[in-house]
């Protein structure tokens, strides 16, 4: 599983403070990466003891875990969910930047219908100001004039490249993933909104007001 950094007893603490959250009878979204895989855990560990939920996966890993552990899943067409648990790559105030793992799409999906949003985290993600790059998944047909958009907007974007084979990240829908640096972004809802408009970049990792709950973990405590 892709861990972005940070102190793994940090996460944990995060990822099952989140999942003492999730009441009886309701439905949950559930993210992608290492923190969000703690969540997921511990809500496995609550099913056994009798927990009734339905998991809605972000991504082929997390359905994979879910399964793993016990979690039923079901579709965003069959149900919305009460709250999502996801975790980021950069924190500032409760704006996020996602897509570490390929899969801030059905994130962005899953985390925006969600009728909470609670992120989980290690200090290590929370910035003053974001100045890492944003991912944006990208139409295979699109690569290059995304690519020129993205300059225009003064970034440099780089494909993101497979870590275990040549070529690129694919992601679960099947297209290709752009890093793009922009340095420090002192405006990320302005950025937000030039980076929807482009044709092709089906969806940005910038996460503008959508999250509700921070929580952030460290080596004895969580954070909120
Ligand atoms: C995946 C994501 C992850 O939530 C983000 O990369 C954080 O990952 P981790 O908890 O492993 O540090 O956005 O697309």
């Amino acid at each position: 599983m892709k861990t972005t950094g940070g102190s793994e007893e940090a996460k944990r603490r995060a990822g099952e403070r989140a999942a003492e959250l999730v009441k009886d009878g309701t439905v949950v979204g559930l993210g992608t990466g290492s923190t969000a895989a703690h969540a997921i855990r511990a809500l496995g560990q609550r099913v056994e003891a009798g927990l009734d939920i339905r998991g809605v996966p972000t991504s082929y890993q997390s359905a994979d875990l879910a399964r793993e552990v016990g979690i039923p899943l079901t579709t965003l067409d069959d149900a919305l969910p009460d709250l999502a648990i996801d975790g980021a790559d950069q924190i500032v105030g409760f704006d996020l930047i996602k897509g570490g793992g390929a899969a801030h799409a059905r994130e962005k999906l899953v985390d925006s219908a969600a009728e909470r949003f609670v992120v989980v985290a290690d200090p290590s993600k929370e910035v003053e100001e974001f100045d890492g790059p944003v991912p944006l998944e990208v139409l295979p047909s699109a690569r290059r004039p995304v690519a020129e958009a993205l300059e225009g907007l003064g970034g440099t974007p780089e494909l993101r490249a497979a870590e275990r084979k040549d070529g690129p990240v694919v992601t679960d829908n099947g297209n290709l993933v752009f890093d793009c640096e922009f340095g420090r972004i002192a405006e990320p809802a302005d950025l937000a909104d030039d980076l929807a408009s482009i044709p092709g970049a089906l969806e940005h990792g910038l996460f503008v007001g959508l999250a509700d709950t921070i929580l952030v973990g460290t080596h004895d405590r969580v954070e909120e």
